[in-house]
């Protein structure tokens, strides 16, 4: 595993594992919790450390669970979650209190590595409200770092005014569809790491392109896109429900693009 180093001294593995399918049934997204997560068990025995999380997803305790029972030591995982923008988790600082406090104990620890605000909150009382109580959190050792996702540049701006803690990550959509390029030029302006959600994204010409890259490095289309990702220092959190699909994703830190392999991938 590699680990990118975010803007606080945090280490982050640069790969981890997306959840917001896994435990439900027919690995739909709105889906009924099940009682178990194959995935997630063959995930944590190829060497994930890294899970991504949220509320929203329902299923926090379930995972909580299933690492809990997986005894790998605390201190090697990477736990993120989200606390939805919705007024249930923000309209006061005792509801987001109560959400992070509920997250803590689904995932049986009294600290998350990484917890974010799931998508822009519009309000700018509520926005500061929030993560005044992330930084209190922080500042209290259990959050580890602290972050959003789905800011644009005028949500960053805004944060800014108040924010005594800078966001340590922006987890946002980067994918061939949605290459993310101005937003990613203004994270690295920043100091803040991109975390891409929806990674495996591409269109049939372009994975095309991707596989006769990967024949040179006898990879494949998808290895090619997550090294693609990696090696301009962006985190990827692909989900996969087929573990040689998950160990495939994990395999790519023993081959290295060329600048032109790059540049041919990002006109794609
Ligand atoms: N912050 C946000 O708003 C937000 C939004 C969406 C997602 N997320 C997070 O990001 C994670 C990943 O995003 P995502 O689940 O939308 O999409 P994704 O990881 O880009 O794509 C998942 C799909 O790719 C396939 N896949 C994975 N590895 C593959 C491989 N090596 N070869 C071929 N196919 C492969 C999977 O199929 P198989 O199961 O068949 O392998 C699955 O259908 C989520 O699980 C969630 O944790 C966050």
């Amino acid at each position: 595993m590699e680990y990118i180093t975010l803007n606080n001294g945090l280490e982050m593995p640069i790969v981890g594992t997306g959840t917001n399918t896994y435990g439900k049934e027919n690995n739909e997204y709105n889906g009924a919790i099940k009682n178990d997560i194959p995935e997630l068990v063959s995930a944590l025995e190829l060497g994930y450390r890294s899970i991504d999380g949220a509320i929203s997803y329902r299923n926090e305790a379930l995972v909580g669970r299933v690492l809990a029972e997986s005894n790998v030591p605390r201190e090697e995982l990477f736990i993120t979650t989200k606390v939805p923008a919705a007024e249930e988790y923000t309209s006061s600082k005792e509801a987001t209190r109560a959400a992070i406090d509920n997250s803590l104990k689904n995932f049986q620890t009294d600290y998350l590595d990484l917890l974010l605000i799931h998508s822009p909150i519009e309000d700018k009382e509520l926005l500061k409200n929030t993560w005044e109580v992330f930084e209190e959190y922080y500042e209290a050792g259990k959050l580890k770092a602290i972050g959003v996702s789905n800011f644009q540049k005028h949500h960053l701006d805004q944060l800014k005014e108040f924010a005594k803690v800078k966001p340590a990550v922006n987890q946002i959509q980067i994918n061939l569809k949605e290459p993310n390029h101005e937003l990613l030029a203004v994270l690295e302006d920043e100091g803040i790491t991109p975390v891409a959600w929806g990674p495996m994204k591409t269109e049939a010409h372009q994975k095309e392109v991707l596989d006769e890259i990967g024949k040179v490095y006898n990879k494949t289309g998808s290895q090619v896109l997550l090294r693609y990702q990696i090696q301009r220092g962006i985190v990827v959190i692909p989900k996969s429900h087929n573990r040689d699909n998950q160990a495939a994703n994990l395999d790519i830190f023993d081959f290295e693009l060329t600048p032109e392999d790059v540049e041919k991938i990002k006109n794609l």
